[in-house]
């Protein structure tokens, strides 16, 4: 199948979905890959390096779009391109469903496919190497501290020098999501003194990690709204959260607001009364700005000062790192096209009984498919209440993670078919295999009660380092290699030895990259 590039055709965007050295990895997957003129150059690829890559460069829109069979796209189409879409042709881009119902009736009415990479269920910790709003979003953060710094008429981090003494400025982040731990890093790395708010309190020590300080709202209520999401909170909490803010715009001299509940609109965290008590030159970014803006008196889009305070409220910060966007954005695309071409024979099936793609699909052959059905996701662990209201299971101690104990008579059967298992096993296996089986059992049910509770989102950290782990197997193939001397063990037959080498070759590749992995998600924590 053909893949498309076209040029984006929304006034200003700089951004290209797919990059040189993207195009060679989807050629490798079977994929032809077409480009329009000209589509990367304000991201800097020009039409040679696609060609170099492999892509064959189509003269204008029209001609991209007549021959392709899928087309990536950065942001929504505009009517010309919803114009150009054929029957059964594959887009995918940002579309943005639930704001743009007129935009989701016109593309159905083409009769093609749409994916939405906006509608990712970003819970699943297989769809992380498609999210690209969490890619953008850290582009978001750290371009927010750049355009801060770039307003801002001192140096972020304190001096001493001949000239005089210089402090840090202080840097105050409102919501602690993404976006805002980006800018924490990026903030604190430039040698700011930053602190942060949220009103999810898990996200504290997350804070703290990058460098920051957790600046509480001193009123007790829980902010989380599920799935890594905030929810509207109480007056009184507003009111105390207010009053924090207050006292932090008095203080700093930078803030960044990103704070967002999808689908409402965003929070107004900063009044024109702060905004009038900052220090003349402060600066205020406002990452919200196309949802109505966290601050007052934010403009969307442009950058005005008000009261000596520049307010800064582009809604295009992705767009104005297009280089380093684009990149991180076609490797989105790039997985995304793995996960639809598993046999890597350049055809792509959209199959809807894959979570990752159902959430992705929003138009389907012509029919509207979002919202789609919530993911299944293992059941949350049961609190530690519930086991203290029934002290039954807990005295048993056989209730698990999913809180429904077993009942006494499913217990007898399976411990009575394991004992039958075992009793048949002892009976006719040699006498080496029961002690070997035994371990294997054991392993086995020690695996899986560490895996059971632990939530969705862990599961990548715990695989790779689990990985590693399993690489024990590595012991076993060097005993079968090693002289008999040293083990006491005959010499066994020489393809034995061969396929210990191998299996030590393939577990070593496990064990190394699992500990690299372990290491690099350490790493994003670390200052
Ligand atoms: P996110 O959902 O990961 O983070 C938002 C954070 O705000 C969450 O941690 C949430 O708990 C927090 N929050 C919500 N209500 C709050 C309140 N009342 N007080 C304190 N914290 C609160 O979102 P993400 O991906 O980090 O994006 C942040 C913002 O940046 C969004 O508004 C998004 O639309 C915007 N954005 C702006 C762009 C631009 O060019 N200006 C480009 C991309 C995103």
């Amino acid at each position: 199948m053909r893949i498309g590039v076209p040029a984006e055709t929304f006034p200003g965007e700089k951004r290209v979905a797919t990059v040189p050295e993207v195009v060679q990895k989807l050629v490798k997957l079977g994929f032809t890959v077409s480009v329009q003129s000209g589509a990367g150059a304000a991201a800097n690829f020009d039409d040679d390096s696609y060609k170099a890559a492999g892509a064959d460069i189509a003269p204008d829109a029209a001609a991209l779009w007549e021959k392709s069979d899928i087309v990536f796209k950065v942001r929504a189409p505009d009517a010309a391109e919803v114009a150009r879409i054929r029957q059964g042709q594959i887009l995918i881009g940002f579309i943005w469903p639930a704001q743009n119902p007129d935009l989701m009736q016109s593309l159905a009415a083409r009769k093609g496919t749409v994916l939405a990479m906006d509608s990712l269920p970003r819970m699943l910790s297989r769809a992380q190497k498609m999210d690209a709003l969490t890619s953008m979003a850290g582009i978001t953060g750290y371009r927010a501290v750049i355009e801060a710094a770039h307003a801002f008429g001192r140096f972020l981090t304190g001096q001493i020098t001949a000239a005089g003494k210089v402090p840090p400025a202080k840097v105050f982040i409102a919501g602690a999501g993404v976006a805002g731990l980006a800018a924490i890093g990026t903030a604190a790395s430039l040698g700011a003194i930053v602190r942060a708010n949220d009103t999810r309190a898990e996200v504290a020590d997350q804070v703290v990690s990058l460098g920051g300080e957790f600046v509480k709202v001193d009123y007790q209520e829980e902010g989380s709204g599920g799935g890594g999401y905030a929810k509207v909170m109480s007056e009184g909490f507003q009111q105390a959260q207010r009053e924090m803010y207050a006292k932090q715009a008095r203080e700093v001299d930078i803030i960044i607001t990103t704070a967002l509940i999808p689908g409402k609109p965003a929070p107004k965290l900063i009044t024109a009364d702060m905004v009038k008590s900052m220090k003349p030159g402060s600066v205020i970014v406002d990452l919200a700005a196309e949802q109505g803006g966290n601050c007052e008196l934010t403009e969307p889009g442009k950058i005005v000062v008000k009261h000596g305070v520049t307010i800064v409220g582009y809604t295009d910060l992705p767009s104005r790192l297009a280089k380093q966007s684009s990149t991180l954005y076609a490797n989105n695309l790039f997985r995304l096209a793995e996960e639809l071409c598993k046999t890597k024979d350049g055809v792509a099936n959209v199959n809807m009984d894959d979570d990752a793609i159902r959430g992705l699909t929003v138009i389907k052959d012509g029919s509207i498919t979002w919202p789609p059905p919530a993911p299944k996701l293992p059941p949350a662990p049961a609190k530690v209440v519930s086991q203290q209201k029934n002290p039954v299971s807990t005295a048993k101690g056989h209730s698990h993670g999913s809180g429904a104990p077993m009942s006494g008579n499913s217990l007898a059967i399976m411990f009575g078919v394991a004992a039958a298992l075992f009793w048949f096993i002892g009976a006719y296996a040699p006498v080496e295999f029961l002690g070997h089986f035994t371990v294997f059992v054991l392993a086995c049910f020690v695996g899986y009660m560490v895996v059971w509770n632990v939530t969705p989102a862990l599961h990548t950290p715990l695989m790779s380092v689990t990985n590693a782990i399993s690489s024990i197997i590595a012991i076993g193939a060097l005993v079968q290699i090693a002289p008999p001397a040293m083990t006491g063990i005959s010499r066994p037959d020489d393809w034995i030895r061969w396929l210990a080498v191998a299996g030590i070759a393939l577990t070593a590749v496990n064990m190394f990259g699992g500990f690299a992995v372990t290491q690099r998600m350490l790493a994003m924590f670390r200052k």
